[in-house]
C-alpha cells in the first residue's frame, strides 16, 4: 500500500506541480493577494492522495498558515483543519476564507457600507501613525476613512472581518507602497501626483469579486457535502501563534501540509512588512484578541519575531548544536570569512529556529502521518542554501524518514507571489516525510 501511494505521488504530472492549469480564482485564492502564496491546484492531487491513504479520516496541520490555502484544500476534502500563523494579517485572511457566508448576506452587506461610504460627507481621518503621510494620500486617508467607519458600524463581527479583508487588498493597491516588492518601498513622487486613484471605487470592485471568489469556493463545499445547516462538518482552527514556541492546540494530528518561510523574513519575503499599512486601519479587537506582539510599533516588528529574525543566543552555541544535524548547512557556513561570514550566521539562525519549530509540531503529530513541505532553495553569498537537503537532513536527525519527493518549476510569470524575490530559485522541492513511530 505505501508503495502504491509512493507510486502515484510520483506519477503527478509535471504540469499540475508547476502549476500550469491553475486558475487564480480557485479556492478564494485571489481574495488578498497575500506573499508567496501556494498554488491550491499544485497541492491538491498531493492532498487528496493522502486523503486516501488516510482512510479519508484527517486532521491536517499547518504551521505557517500564510493566506490559509492549505487550509482551504483540505476542506474540500472533508478534513479537520488547523493552522497557525504569527502575521495577524493571515489570521484575518484565513478566518474569512474557512468561514461559512451566505451569498446573499454578503449582497446585502455590500450594498449597505457602500450606500454608508457614499452618504458619509465627515473629512475626519480615523487613523494616526508615522508617517502616514508618506503612504497615503490625503485623498486616499479621507476616502480610507469613510470605509473604515461604515465597515465598524456593521453590526456583525464575521461580516466586519470579510470587509477588512476587502479593505486590506484595497490599501495594498491604493498606499503609495509598490506592488511590485513585498518591501515597503515608496512610488515616486511623480507617479504619485499624477496616479488617478479611488480607495472607494478600489474598495467596491474588490468588495463584488471577493463576494464572487468566496461564494463559488463555499458551493464547492456544499456541492461535496461538506456544509450542513451553514456549519462546516469538521473542526476548524485558525490560531495566532510563533510556531517557534508552541503550537496552540492540544489536538493532534496524521498530516501536515506547509510551506515555511525560505530564510528570515528580512532577506527573504518580508511578509510582515507586506502587512503592515494595511493592519494600520484593521482593529485588533476584529482579529483576534490573543495576539501578543506589537506589530503596529515598527514596520519591522512581526518580521522581527519570525523564524530567524531573533538575536537570542549566541552563535557559538548554535552553530554547535545546528552543525552536528545538517553536514551541509555547515558546509555552506563554514566556507565564508568576515562579512560573508555575518551574513551567513542568519542562515544558521534560520535553520535554528525551523528545527525548533519542527521539535514543537512532531509531538502533535500521530504514528504513520505523512508531513509535506513546500521548500525552495535560495542564494546568500552568491551560493546555493540547500535548503532541501538541510531539511531532510533535519528530519533525518530526528528519526523521521523520508517517504518521497518531487520537484516543481515556479513558472514567474503566472506565479509573482511565489518569485518575487530575487535571491531565490526557479525550482522547489516538495518533500514527504512519514513518521513511523
Ligand atoms: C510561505 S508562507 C506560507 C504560505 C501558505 N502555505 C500559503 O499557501 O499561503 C510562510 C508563513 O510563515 C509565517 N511565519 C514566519 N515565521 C513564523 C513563526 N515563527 N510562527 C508562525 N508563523 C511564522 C509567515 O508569517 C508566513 O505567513
Amino acid at each position: 500500500m505505501s508503495e502504491n501511494l509512493k507510486r502515484h505521488i510520483e506519477a503527478i504530472s509535471s504540469e499540475t506541480l508547476n502549476g500550469e492549469n491553475y486558475s487564480r480564482s480557485d479556492f478564494a485564492r485571489s481574495i488578498l493577494n497575500y506573499p508567496a502564496m501556494m498554488v491550491p491546484s499544485v497541492q491538491e492531487p498531493i492532498i487528496e492522495a493522502l486523503s486516501y491513504a488516510l482512510n479519508k479520516n484527517v486532521s491536517l496541520m499547518d504551521p505557517f498558515m500564510g493566506a490559509s490555502n492549505t487550509l482551504v484544500t483540505g476542506m474540500k476534502y472533508g478534513m479537520n483543519v488547523f493552522g497557525q500563523d504569527i502575521n495577524p494579517l493571515s489570521i484575518l485572511l484565513s478566518q474569512v476564507k474557512t468561514s461559512f457566508y451566505q451569498k446573499e448576506e454578503l449582497i446585502d452587506a455590500d450594498k449597505r457600507v457602500i450606500s454608508t461610504i457614499n452618504g458619509d460627507n465627515s473629512d475626519v481621518i480615523e487613523i494616526s501613525f508615522i508617517n502616514i503621510d508618506k503612504w497615503f494620500t490625503k485623498d486616499i486617508q479621507a476616502e480610507l476613512s469613510k470605509i473604515y467607519r461604515a465597515i465598524r458600524r456593521e453590526q456583525n463581527l464575521k461580516i466586519r472581518k470579510f470587509f477588512w479583508v476587502v479593505l486590506a487588498e484595497t490599501i495594498r493597491l491604493t498606499s503609495n507602497d509598490r506592488t511590485s516588492t513585498f518591501k515597503m518601498h515608496m512610488r515616486p513622487i511623480e507617479e504619485i501626483n499624477s496616479r488617478q486613484i479611488s480607495a472607494i471605487k478600489t474598495f467596491t470592485s474588490v468588495s463584488k469579486k471577493n463576494i464572487k471568489n468566496i461564494s463559488d469556493y463555499i458551493s464547492v463545499l456544499i456541492q461535496s457535502g461538506h456544509i450542513k445547516k451553514e456549519k462546516y462538518v469538521k473542526n476548524i482552527d485558525v490560531v495566532w501563534g510563533d510556531t517557534n514556541s508552541e503550537i496552540k492546540t492540544k489536538k493532534t494530528f496524521n498530516l501536515l501540509v506547509t510551506s515555511p518561510p525560505y530564510g528570515d523574513n528580512q532577506t527573504t519575503v518580508t511578509y510582515g512588512q507586506f502587512s503592515y499599512l494595511p493592519l494600520q486601519w484593521i482593529p485588533v479587537e476584529d482579529i483576534d484578541d490573543s495576539i501578543a506582539i506589537d506589530y503596529l510599533k515598527t514596520a519591522q516588528s512581526i518580521d522581527n519575531k519570525s523564524l530567524g529574525g531573533q538575536v537570542k543566543e549566541s552563535i557559538n552555541e548554535i552553530e554547535e548544536r545546528v552543525f552536528e544535524k545538517s553536514k551541509t548547512l555547515k558546509k555552506f557556513v563554514t566556507q565564508f570569512k568576515d562579512n560573508e561570514r555575518k551574513k551567513a550566521e542568519k542562515v544558521t539562525r534560520f535553520i535554528n529556529d525551523l528545527d525548533n519549530s519542527i521539535d514543537k509540531m512532531l509531538p502533535r503529530m500521530r504514528k504513520d502521518s505523512f508531513l509535506v513541505w513546500t521548500i525552495g532553495n535560495r542564494n546568500v553569498n552568491k551560493q546555493v542554501v540547500q535548503n532541501d537537503l538541510i531539511l531532510k537532513e533535519l528530519f533525518t536527525h530526528k528519526g523521521v524518514s523520508l517517504f518521497t519527493d518531487l520537484e516543481r518549476e515556479i513558472l514567474s510569470k503566472r506565479m509573482p507571489g511565489r518569485n518575487n524575490f530575487s535571491n531565490t530559485m526557479s525550482k522547489e522541492k516538495i518533500i514527504i516525510f512519514k513518521k513511523t513511530n
